[in-house]
């Protein structure tokens, strides 16, 4: 049987707060569903500033209150590569959706959007505010991704699932 891999990518504008916390959480919900071979995650910045490093350490406390270990993760930029590999490029805010728009080639065939696409709801920029900032990232990102795993598998064969 041949699987078709889904590759997710989530991207704000670091890749040190939300972003990691989205693919750490997003990843916690595709183990406990048994799907790490079919779905690869992975998360990008559209900005270069923080390339190589670690997520914020209130990224990293947030995650481990919940069981997640993010502290491996390293930043990286968004490439022009990842509108070839992903099929869902997911953004935390429209700021970042449209800088992934304006940075996407004319043809492209990955599904660029919203993480609460549903609601048009941001997933606030917590960088310059206070801790609590992080638990509202959380919660957001725990419920969007949770969401955004049961459209996939939705999408998927049920052969695969
Ligand atoms: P993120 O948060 O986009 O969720 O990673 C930010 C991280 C760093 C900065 C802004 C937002 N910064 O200005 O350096």
């Amino acid at each position: 049987m041949v699987l078709l891999q889904r590759r997710v990518l989530f991207v704000c504008l670091g890749n040190i707060c939300r972003s990691p916390l989205a693919e750490g959480v997003f990843r916690h919900h595709v183990k406990q569903a048994g799907l790490e071979e079919q779905i690869y995650v992975d998360s990008a910045g559209t900005a270069s500033w923080h390339t190589g490093k670690k997520p914020d350490i209130r990224s990293i406390q947030t995650a481990q209150k919940h069981g997640v270990d993010i502290s491996n993760q390293e930043a990286r930029q968004l490439e022009d590569e990842d509108f070839e590999k992903f099929h869902y490029i997911i953004a935390m805010d429209a700021s970042n959706l449209s800088n992934i728009q304006a940075k996407a080639p004319y043809l492209h065939t990955a599904n660029i959007r919203l993480l609460l696409q549903d609601e048009q709801k941001d997933v606030p920029d917590p960088y310059y505010g206070a801790n609590e900032g992080f638990d509202e990232v959380y919660d957001l990102v725990r419920d969007g991704t949770y969401n955004l795993l049961q459209e996939i598998r939705e999408e998927m064969e049920p052969t695969e699932i």
